[in-house]
């Protein structure tokens, strides 16, 4: 089939990676120039595991990209719309960069019939029908149902593990009132073998957000048992996996650590919040997930205080939200970096793959080529992210605090752990 992806983020350019390795011929469009000369040249704008070799394979037979929707819209038959929905401050979702995409879409099938527009980007209920359809409806002068489609197909993709998941999801939900609509889905999907539900536009809205508030509450609940634990000389870790082995409560999302980041958690769960409160309700649960997460990172910082002698150094591995990816994007590691930086810590930074990024959000600081050098230069190591190298380095007897239980059964000489 022939497709479009607007937005060329990390959910728009692996969605349009993985149809295109299904066989489809797919156009991808972004405003921005730049990642579209990279992905005509076969180079990903971001860091996916085999996402360059699968540009590779892909490049130009079946994928290309290109900064015009018109173009892309008129020469295929479905677009996929994967643009930011950013949050302001109080939680509350941006829907600009939605809604301009909408409008320009309707303005294009005012010359077109029969198009299927299918939403990925994360929006609150309620989204499709109030601002989506009518946008569509207003520029297109044409009718949903009668000449063109729309489906919620909320992303549940991994960063680090994006494009696994793409092909191996555990489901996948087609949210919409008209069948022909549901049905070109499925028939895209088709060669990917899992449960496919069928709901309303609200329900697969709200999936997307109760699937990522459960996640996050999952990682909160197991950090708070660790915080008590810690308190009390329990090793969290054995008591997460003594729960984990109860079915109803599966092993998984119930490693303690610093607390969740990245682009989903934080932004989702504050905008589930917000929306709740907006209908009336207040949400108590999804409040204290919040709250417990952003002092989380503090905890680390309670440890260091307590550990710390006067004038000693401190590295810093790990900069990113979690290990496999480039992603700075509400990381507890530069939350750490802040708080230190406003007690004039000297510090010695390390990331294998993302430190241009924190370097443009902090110029001035040592960062260091290898993890060992950092760590050579430093007399305490803050272990931030789950990066295997980490676990390989000769720590020299200095103390290191780990926040993500690298180390299993070997761990450094003078060790402490967040929560265990
Ligand atoms: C998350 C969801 O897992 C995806 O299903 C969803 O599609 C995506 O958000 C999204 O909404 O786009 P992602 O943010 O890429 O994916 O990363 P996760 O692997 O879920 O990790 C999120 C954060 O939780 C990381 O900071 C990670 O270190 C932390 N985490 C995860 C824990 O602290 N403990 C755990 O047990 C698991």
């Amino acid at each position: 089939m022939d497709i479009s992806v607007v937005g060329a983020g990390y959910v728009g350019l692996i969605q349009a990676a993985g149809l295109a390795k299904l066989g489809n011929k797919v156009l991808c469009i972004d405003i921005d120039k730049e990642k579209v000369a990279k992905i005509n040249n076969k180079q990903p704008p971001i860091y996916e595991k085999g996402l360059k070799e699968l540009l590779g394979r892909i490049v130009p037979k079946n994928l290309t990209a290109t900064t015009s929707l018109r173009e892309a819209v008129l020469s295929t038959q479905v677009t996929f719309i994967c643009v930011g929905t950013p949050s302001k401050k109080i939680g509350e979702i941006l829907l600009h960069q939605l809604e301009g995409v909408c409008r320009e879409i309707g303005v294009i099938l005012k010359n077109k019939d029969k198009h299927l527009i299918v939403i990925k980007s994360t929006i609150v209920p309620g989204t499709i029908e109030k601002t989506v359809i009518p946008i569509l409806e207003s520029a297109s002068n044409k009718k949903f149902g009668r000449d063109f489609g729309v489906v919620m197909n909320p992303e549940f993709l991994k960063e680090g593990s994006a494009l696994e998941d793409f092909f191996k999801p555990d489901r996948i939900v087609i949210g919409s009132s008209d069948k022909r609509s549901i049905n070109t889905l499925r028939s895209i999907y088709k060669d990917i073998k899992c449960p496919i539900l069928e709901t309303s536009f609200r329900e697969a809205e709200m999936i997307k957000y109760a699937a990522n508030a459960f996640l996050a509450t999952k990682i909160s609940f197991i950090n708070e048992i660790g915080n008590i634990c810690k308190k009390l000389g329990i090793d969290t870790n054995v008591v997460a996996k003594g729960i984990g082995m109860d079915k109803r409560i599966s092993p998984h999302f119930l490693r303690p650590g610093i607390g969740f980041g990245g682009s989903c958690f934080p932004k989702d769960v504050a905008a589930l919040v917000h929306k709740a409160t907006s209908h009336g309700y207040n949400p108590r649960l999804l409040r204290s997930v919040l709250d417990i997460n952003k002092d989380q990172p503090l905890k680390l910082l309670e440890l260091l205080e307590e550990k710390i002698k006067k004038n000693q150094k401190i590295a810093i591995l790990g900069l990113t939200f979690k290990a496999d990816t480039d992603d700075i994007r509400e990381s507890p590691s530069i939350s750490i970096i802040k708080e230190l930086l406003l007690e004039q810590a000297k510090l010695f930074i390390y990331d294998p793959i993302a430190i241009s990024k924190v370097k443009q959000l902090f110029p001035h600081l040592n960062y260091a080529k290898t993890a060992q050098e950092a760590v050579d230069e430093a007399d305490i190591i803050l272990v931030l992210t789950e990066w295997p190298e980490f676990t390989k380095l000769n720590y020299k007897n200095k103390l290191v605090i780990d926040g993500k239980n690298i180390f299993n059964e070997k761990k450094p000489k003078n060790y402490e752990g967040i929560c265990w």
